[in-house]
């Protein structure tokens, strides 16, 4: 049976630094489902469809194929045959992700594809539901925290490192709305799974956080 590390919190925790050094220490598999979602966000933006009118997400993800490869170790997303990997990074595409992800039919959609992802490999899989609805029988499970002030920082100079004009309080605006919004959909919110590990990693290092996450594996392989 594959090994699957499940990694849920909220935006900015640092999910997917510390999922893709673990992946990599582990020689495990990378899965980014935030990417999913902010491919179908892309492509709703991209049609200038109503970002809150369910009916016309819905026929937007039938004509939809999302396609993820791993290139050089690293996961691509492809939306209907173009890499947008770079291009769902930009904010606007976050906040409309995390608006059409309380669909059913968005969440079924990608659900299927990560957990087919998860079947056969050993995997790290970050985002929100994974330990309680994606993989609910993964081996270990981590609820990521940080204070909204870290995450806002972080997100802010990951922002600035890749050029992009950025405004430090919009960042925490926008990341409170998103978490609280994701905390309350009616379809499988952010919320810790009963038997995740919670770490706050505000005042912790990357090594630290993985060092730990690695403990859990070597404890239940
Ligand atoms: O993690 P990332 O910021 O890339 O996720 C973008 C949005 O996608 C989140 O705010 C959330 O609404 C949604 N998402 C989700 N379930 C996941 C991963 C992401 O609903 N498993």
């Amino acid at each position: 049976m594959a090994f699957n590390v499940a990694i849920d919190g909220p935006a900015g925790a640092g999910k997917s630094t510390i999922a893709k050094k673990l992946a990599k220490q582990m020689g495990f598999v990378y899965v980014d489902t935030g990417a999913m979602y902010r491919t179908i966000a892309l492509r709703v933006l991209e049609l200038g469809a109503d970002g809150r009118d369910e009916a016309a997400v819905t026929e937007a993800c039938k004509e939809l194929d999302i396609s993820i490869r791993y290139e050089k170790g690293e996961q691509q997303v492809y939306l209907n045959g173009e890499n947008v990997t770079d291009r769902i990074r930009a904010e606007e595409v976050g906040m409309m992700a995390s608006l059409v992800s309380s669909y059913a039919a968005v969440r079924e959609k990608l659900t299927q594809l990560q957990q087919k992802m998860a079947e056969k490999q050993d995997v790290v899989m970050d985002g929100r539901d994974i330990g309680t609805a994606v993989l609910p029988r993964a081996q270990v499970k981590v609820y990521l925290t940080a204070d909204a002030e870290v995450r806002a920082m972080r997100r802010y100079a990951e922002l600035q490192a890749r050029g992009e004009m950025c405004d430090m309080e919009a960042i925490k605006a926008d990341i409170l709305r998103r978490d609280s919004q994701d905390m309350n959909r009616a379809i499988s919110p952010l919320k810790k799974a009963p038997d995740a590990i919670e770490v706050d990693c505000s005042h912790m290092t990357i090594d630290e956080v993985v060092s730990v996450v690695v403990k859990q594996i070597m404890l239940r392989r």
